[in-house]
């Protein structure tokens, strides 16, 4: 396994543990967007054997729901912090196939060209400063075409000390992902979102290369 990149080291270390039993509370949308990816896919009959990649997989939360939404799809998880994907290697052991784990800062050499049905990026985008656009490009390299993308994530928020506070955190939140993947992807799915009363907003967003 590639060594973990600092300083998301230190930082997952500690909240691996604790991710699961938190993340739910305000990592919103992310079982509504594999359940419309997964209906996306099947839209245009691409569902079985579809091979799937989940870039920034964490714990495994949406590798299981991939697992159990699309049964007969080649799973892949990438991630680039050992303790994350210790937990997602418990989460998928039940899997009725087995998920394929890669532990690697995702970019251009992570997966073939032209191979993957679909990609997605949950929460982990607005988490790669810099190199969000990179990753953008690299799953458009990986994607077939008529692949999909599906982002669900952060977007903005109107108050500065939030953003700080979520600087802190390793997250960005100026609104700079939507563009990016309007600019790569044509859109068939698009939304975005206020949530605790409007202290932030998150998007979800499927598009096809
Ligand atoms: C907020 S977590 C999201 C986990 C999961 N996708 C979810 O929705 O619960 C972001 C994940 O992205 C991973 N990550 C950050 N930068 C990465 C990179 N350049 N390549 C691969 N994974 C990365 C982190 O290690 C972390 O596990």
């Amino acid at each position: 396994m590639e060594r973990c990149h600092e300083p998301l080291a230190g930082y997952y270390r500690l909240h691996a543990r604790i991710y699961d039993a938190t993340r739910w509370s305000f990592l919103f949308g992310r079982s509504q967007l594999i359940s419309q990816a997964a209906r996306a896919l099947a839209g245009q009959g691409g569902a079985a054997g579809a091979r799937v990649a989940e870039v920034g997989c964490g714990t495994g939360h949406n590798l299981r729901r991939l697992a159990r939404e699309l049964p007969t799809a080649c799973l892949t998880g990438i991630d680039l912090c050992p303790p994350m994907l210790g937990r997602a290697a418990k989460a998928v052991s039940g899997t009725a196939r087995p998920v394929e784990l890669v532990c690697c800062a995702y970019g251009p050499d992570s997966l073939a060209r032209d191979s993957m049905d679909l990609i997605v990026f949950s929460y982990a985008l607005s988490m790669f400063n810099p190199g969000f656009e990179a990753a953008l490009d690299a799953a458009r390299l990986h994607l077939r075409p008529g692949g999909l993308v599906a982002v669900a994530d952060f977007c903005d928020t109107p108050a500065p000390w939030f953003r700080s506070w979520m600087g802190v955190n390793h997250v960005r939140m100026d609104g700079h992902l939507p563009p990016q993947l309007d600019d790569r992807f044509r859109p068939v799915h698009r939304d975005i979102r206020p949530a605790y009363g409007g202290l932030w907003r998150w998007f979800s967003f499927i598009g096809r290369k």
